[in-house]
């Protein structure tokens, strides 16, 4: 990485934005279902569970009552983590002396696409798993928008995705990518899930998205007019919508 170049969170996504914590809701309550239909099978009681880029907690909070042991969240900025009883760790994961110790359960969910050394982090993470314990990985993949029917927001989810790889080498189709690293660590019991949750216009992922779009608008309008930009949001919010926007793939293997 060059000195200096922009990362998650350093503006676009940063959670000093107050519309953050609302963006990171929305997306929370539409998959926090899928991720603990995925990681049920694998948490037992006294499980102890790491969870990294932690965001807004809600699937810590899930894990720790679900093991009833500690829960270890980690990330940049813990300021919505705090008074839960979670192990909260202030740290930057793509530090390689990062090494917040062992557990029966690591999981990380939309953290990995964000990251440009995202190889090596997850490397790193697999150290994390003690011999027998579970990485639980989910990102996204750019299913719907592509082949949407609308134009504009079509338009503006490739150009949204494009300004994300572009200033902090966001991937939005890290989780399409799975099937090989985990593998290549020499995991095994891997199991391989895709989760496609429907945009009901107005509803929770309307609202992620628009907030998505929201956080990088004055790039989206420069590069696409604001016709383009509102037509999509305009069709976001229209509750006759019915349309795909990302799925979510979650990959887990088992350490030997
Ligand atoms: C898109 S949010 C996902 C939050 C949560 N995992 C969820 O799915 O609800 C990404 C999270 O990863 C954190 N993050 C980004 N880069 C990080 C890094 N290098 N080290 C630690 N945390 C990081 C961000 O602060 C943010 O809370």
């Amino acid at each position: 990485m060059e000195r200096g170049e922009e990362r998650y969170g350093d503006r676009l996504y940063s959670h000093e934005n107050p519309a953050e914590a609302d963006r990171l809701g929305a997306m929370a309550q539409v998959f926090d279902p899928y991720s603990f239909e995925r990681l049920r099978p694998l948490v037992r009681p006294g499980s102890r569970t790491c969870d990294v880029g932690a965001g807004l907690g809600t699937v810590a909070q899930w894990l720790m009552s679900s093991s009833g042991a500690e829960t270890v969240v980690i990330d940049t900025d813990v300021r919505n983590l705090g008074g839960r009883g979670f192990k909260e760790i202030q740290a930057d994961i793509t530090d390689p002396a990062f090494d917040p110790g062992r557990f029966d359960l690591v999981h990380a969910r939309f953290v990995l696409m964000h990251l440009r050394e995202r190889e090596a982090v997850l490397r790193r993470m697999a150290t994390w798993v003690r011999p027998g314990g579970w990485l639980v990985l989910s990102d996204s993949w750019e299913l719907g928008a592509p082949t949407s029917p609308c134009a504009a927001y079509r338009e503006t989810a490739a150009k949204a995705s494009e300004l994300a790889t572009r200033t902090t080498g966001s991937d939005f189709n890290a989780g399409r990518r799975y099937p090989r690293p985990m593998a290549e660590l020499g995991f095994s019991e891997i199991g391989f899930a895709v989760d496609v949750p429907v945009i009901e216009g107005g509803g929770a992922l309307a609202r992620f998205w628009v907030s998505t779009a929201n956080a990088a608008r004055p790039a989206l309008v420069r590069e696409l007019g604001p016709e383009t930009v509102d037509d999509a949001l305009a069709y976001l919010a229209d509750p006759e919508t019915r349309d795909i926007g990302i799925a979510m793939v979650t990959m887990w293997g088992r350490r030997p």
